[in-house]
């Protein structure tokens, strides 16, 4: 009984602390869904949340970095950022976007993964300060995806459902469904599904 209630109120102290961390992000303009969290320490006095939209149940660790960047009129719609039902994020994540990054239902996103739809022009001589950001190309990882540590999405890659990416990964192209992949640049190491039909055959 004593144990029922300790429980409950640990669980309203961790939704009272989720909400009042969200409180700044919320008025930066990030939506929440239901029983979904981000920790402390993310950035948000200097980034634009607008458009960031978070579905029911996810978790985001702690000193995040999360912004979109809308200083063009080539997506008239805005930047979207938006990650499905059930996601967990590792702390230190980033995920900056121009255009639009999707992050699916159930994905494990490990720590100190950058997820990033631009870059920086780099075939202008002149210094990157000057020369701005290109445009965006669209990332999508489907759901049910896992990125290891330390990992790198570059723009415009897209991944099919359960896909494996190793760590200190840099993908720089896409793959399909239910792909391992590792190195950098990542590279197919096997095809998930082959591997548990073979072992369960
Ligand atoms: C990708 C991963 C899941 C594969 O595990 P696995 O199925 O046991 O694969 P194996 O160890 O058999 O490796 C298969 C091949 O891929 C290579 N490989 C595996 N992970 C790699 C990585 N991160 N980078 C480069 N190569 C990698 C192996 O060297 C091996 O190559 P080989 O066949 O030429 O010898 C695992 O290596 C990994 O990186 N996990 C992520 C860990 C992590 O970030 N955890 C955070 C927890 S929240």
């Amino acid at each position: 009984m004593i144990y029922n209630i300790v429980g409950l109120i640990m669980n309203f102290l961790v939704s009272l602390i989720g909400y009042l961390c969200s409180i700044p992000a919320r008025a930066k303009g990030m939506k929440f869904g239901k029983k979904s969290y981000i920790g402390w320490g993310y950035d948000f006095l200097f980034s634009s949340m607008k458009g960031v939209i978070i579905d029911d149940d996810v978790l985001i660790g702690r000193d995040a970095w999360i912004q979109t960047i809308n200083n063009n009129d080539t997506n008239r719609d805005g930047p979207i950022i938006s990650i499905g039902k059930s996601s967990r994020i590792g702390r230190s994540v980033t995920i900056s976007c121009k255009k639009k990054i999707t992050i699916g239902e159930k994905c494990l996103i490990s720590y100190n993964v950058s997820i990033l739809d631009h870059d920086h022009y780099c075939y202008e001589l002149r210094s990157p300060v000057e020369s701005g950001l290109t445009d965006g190309e669209e990332i999508i990882i489907r759901d049910d995806c896992f990125i290891g540590a330390h990992s790198f999405i570059l723009k415009g890659v897209q991944l099919g459902k359960h896909c494996v990416v190793g760590a200190n990964c840099v993908v720089t192209k896409s793959f399909p469904d239910y792909s391992l992949i590792a190195g950098n640049p990542a590279k197919l190491v096997k095809n998930i599904k082959c591997q548990t039909s073979e072992q369960f055959s």
